[in-house]
């Protein structure tokens, strides 16, 4: 997929990820088309010509206000990132439903209904790609993560049937697996804190310029999935072989948590 002079609509885009994909897409010469609630935040992202929309698009109005801008602004959208996501350090037997439906709201349903919304536009163009940002916590289900990982395997199961759906008309579907991203997502997620050695194991966290950088390449070269860091494939491969060993690690390391 070719990114220069390509409409692109980024969700939670006033910082982190999303902030640094703006960047790095922006610098390839992409059209702008950003989102996040936090207007002040977002006025600094995106570069002169960015099309900037405050709002939280966990809501219907604001969802279709943005895409309806977007394709006013632009004449379509070629490529939707869906990025925006929030953590819930509850577990899961005990966690708020509240909190468990605010999640999937903005983890599983906002990416989804984004997608019904550009897909048409997308399909007479014959021309697009869906990106949604799942987390290695969707590969591997974390204990300390446990609804969070839930909303992420979905996110990847649904970028892989959009993309056998899809692909008779010209659309890819992509989905990323980050590990650890230096942002500020831990402090941003519900419940409660996650175990210590998670909150310091992060020896082998990205950048979110790095991890940004991966999704641009990806799109480019058309990837189905883009882990980031790549290490994180070495996770992905012990979970798969080894299930029992890695289950009864990760819950060693929520019992710190439990016992805490
Ligand atoms: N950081 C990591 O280690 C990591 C690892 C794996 C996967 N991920 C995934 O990567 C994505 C981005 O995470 P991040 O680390 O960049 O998190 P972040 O720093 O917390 O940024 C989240 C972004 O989403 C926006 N947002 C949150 N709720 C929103 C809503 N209801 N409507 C519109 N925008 C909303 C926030 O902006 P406003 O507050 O202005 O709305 C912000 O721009 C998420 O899907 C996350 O699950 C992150």
């Amino acid at each position: 997929m070719q990114i220069r002079n390509s409409v692109v609509l980024i969700t939670g885009a006033s910082q982190g990820i999303g902030a640094a994909c703006s960047r790095v897409f922006d610098e390839r010469g992409a059209r702008l088309s950003i989102v996040a609630r936090d207007a002040q935040k977002l006025a600094s992202v995106g570069g002169p010509n960015a099309l900037r929309t405050a709002g939280d698009i966990t809501r219907d109005e604001v969802r279709r206000n943005v895409v309806a801008r977007t394709i006013e602004r632009f004449g379509g959208i070629d490529i939707l990132i869906n990025n925006a996501g929030m953590g819930l350090y509850s577990a899961a037997w005990n966690a708020p439903m509240e909190d468990a439906r605010t999640l999937f709201e903005l983890n599983l349903f906002a990416p989804l209904a984004l997608t019904q919304l550009v897909v048409a536009g997308m399909r007479e163009r014959q021309r697009g790609a869906i990106v949604n940002i799942s987390s290695i916590a969707g590969k591997m289900t974390l204990p300390w993560f446990t609804l969070y990982s839930v909303s992420k395997f979905a996110l990847g199961s649904l970028t892989d049937g959009l993309r056998m759906e899809l692909k008779p008309y010209g659309i890819h579907a992509m989905t990323v697996w980050p590990g650890y991203v230096k942002t500020d997502f831990q402090a941003h997620a519900l419940g409660t804190r996650p175990p210590d050695a998670v909150r310091k194991g992060k020896r082998f966290a990205v950048t979110a310029g790095a991890c940004a950088e991966a999704i641009a390449r990806g799109l480019e070269r058309d990837a189905r999935n883009v882990v980031v860091p790549r290490i994180g494939w070495v996770l992905v491969a012990l979970t798969r072989l080894l299930p029992a060993l890695v289950e009864s690690r990760l819950a060693a390391i929520n019992q710190t948590r439990a016992s805490a």
